[in-house]
């Protein structure tokens, strides 16, 4: 009986022990030459550059929505340490810095997933090795990948299917999935730099980067053998040079940034973004004729809850109810500025019209407000429904509730009969259909 268990298992080993021979975990069954330390190391080079600046935009985009003003500012409740951003006061210049941040955050984030596939292509073999960990710290080394790979795959799916509206996503709260995935990948991420960053440097300096570059197809050598298991042992005639793979995976990145970048420039730019649903609403020439997130109609505005009885109120020391016409005969000013949307899409400058949010706080009899609350007819449960901003973007004189645009009246599905309008606001934290402002003591 005893002798049988251990022949069993003894053979359960053997099996084991014959997986390195079987497909992918055979290290001559991956023979492109171009694989290697200075391939890998040049892969995690671009991802270095580009995840930071992907990683930065996406907290700064955190920060834009002033989450520690509570209400629907804050996607993300009970962040724990993870709120230690929360605080930050978001300024209102440049104005076009949200659209550059969050401008940035989309068209790079679109970039990384052929750079993620270069990279991976490039390290296959190792991710097929047998055993799958000698040692404590091998495991996690793996385990820490699984978050890395997963976590870069998660965060590059999640943002690209709620640009893409996927209606699925927003029920789900993309926020808490974008936010939470996000500190899961950055940190199996800086586990896995901290391990990997000497091999990096070191298979970049093995090799002259310049020469490397230099080499066309014919030229094209493996690398030495014995510098790893990435190097195959028994290499194919090459079939593209290292220049020519590195500027495919490139010129991938750069033609789904070329498709993507439109978005944020606008105007006729937009047009590039083939692939950017908001894109696709091609404005025409009127003064109301630039995009929107959201229509009227899907917003359950009515023209009757938009007409002549429609009253704005201001909430502070006093309570007033101003009517549209009351508001136009107060002093006007003209700011413009841009929609720059969650999404990374925007509208270019705006000649927008109204009053300036300092004198509607002033006849509030609250000239110092530190914080005000914006709520919307708008009767879809949306984080649109409600706004909260600090004093900073209350005093600034660009700071508006407008009334028209472009010489013209607001559309309905522009806000009309009111909506407010901040220099560098994320676009949904300038609410439309106003119906009440609420002017409060402290931030
Ligand atoms: C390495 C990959 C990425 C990281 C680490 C990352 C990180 C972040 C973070 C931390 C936020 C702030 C979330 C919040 O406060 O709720 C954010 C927002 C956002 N991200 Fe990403 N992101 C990545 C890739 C992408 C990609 C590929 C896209 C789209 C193609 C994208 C689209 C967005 C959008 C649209 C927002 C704004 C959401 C909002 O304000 O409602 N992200 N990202």
């Amino acid at each position: 009986m005893k002798d049988n268990r251990n022949s069993d298992s003894g053979g359960i080993k053997e099996e084991i022990n014959k997986i390195p021979e079987k497909g992918p975990f055979r290290r001559d069954y991956w023979r492109s030459p171009l694989r290697g330390p200075w391939f890998a190391s040049f892969m995690s080079l671009l991802l270095l550059i580009v995840i930071p600046i992907v990683f930065i935009t996406g907290l700064i985009d955190h920060v834009a929505w002033n989450p520690d003003l509570g209400g629907n500012n804050n996607r993300t409740p009970d962040m724990g340490i993870l709120g230690f951003l929360t605080g930050i006061e978001w300024p209102t210049r440049p104005i076009w810095l949200y659209r550059l941040t969050e401008g940035m955050h989309v068209v790079l984030g679109i970039a990384l997933l052929p750079l993620v596939l270069g990279k991976l292509w490039a390290i296959m073999p190792s991710l097929y090795k047998w055993p799958l960990a000698d040692s404590l710290a091998h495991a996690l080394e793996r385990i820490s990948l699984l978050f890395v790979i997963g976590g870069i795959f998660f965060q590059i799916f999640t943002g690209l299917f709620y640009i893409q509206n996927f209606i699925i996503l927003h029920n789900v709260k993309f926020n808490q999935l974008h936010f939470y995935g996000n500190w899961i990948f950055i940190g199996g991420l800086v586990l896995h730099v901290l391990v990997k960053f000497p091999v990096m440097i070191d298979g970049l300096k093995n090799r002259d980067t310049s020469e490397e570059l230099s080499k066309s197809r014919d030229e094209t050598e493996p690398e030495p053998e014995e510098e790893g298991r990435l190097v195959s042992t028994d290499p194919a005639e090459p079939t593209i040079s290292r220049r020519g793979a590195i500027a495919m995976v490139g010129g991938g990145a750069l033609t789904l940034m070329g498709l993507a970048v439109g978005q944020t420039l606008g105007k006729k730019w937009s047009r590039m973004a083939i692939l950017s649903p908001r894109a696709q609403t091609l404005p025409g020439n009127g003064p109301n004729d630039f995009r929107v997130n959201k229509t009227a109609e899907y917003a359950g505005i009515t023209p009757e809850m938009a007409g002549p009885d429609w009253r704005l109120e201001l909430v502070g020391r006093t309570t007033r109810r101003l009517s549209r016409d009351e508001l136009l005969a107060m002093p006007q000013y003209t700011s413009s500025l841009p929609i720059a949307c969650l999404e990374g899409w925007s509208t270019g400058n705006q000649n927008w019209e109204g009053v300036r949010l300092r004198d509607l706080a002033k006849l509030a009899g609250m000239p110092d407000a530190g914080k005000v609350l914006f709520e919307s007819m708008e009767e879809k449960d949306s984080a649109a429904r409600e706004s909260y901003m600090r004093h900073n973007q209350i005093q600034d004189p660009l700071s508006l509730l407008a009334l028209r645009v472009n010489g013209a009246d607001l559309s309905m599905d522009h806000g009309f009969p009111a909506r407010t309008i901040v220099p560098a606001t994320p676009g949904n934290r300038n609410t439309k259909w106003v119906y009440r402002i609420t002017f409060m003591e402290e931030a």
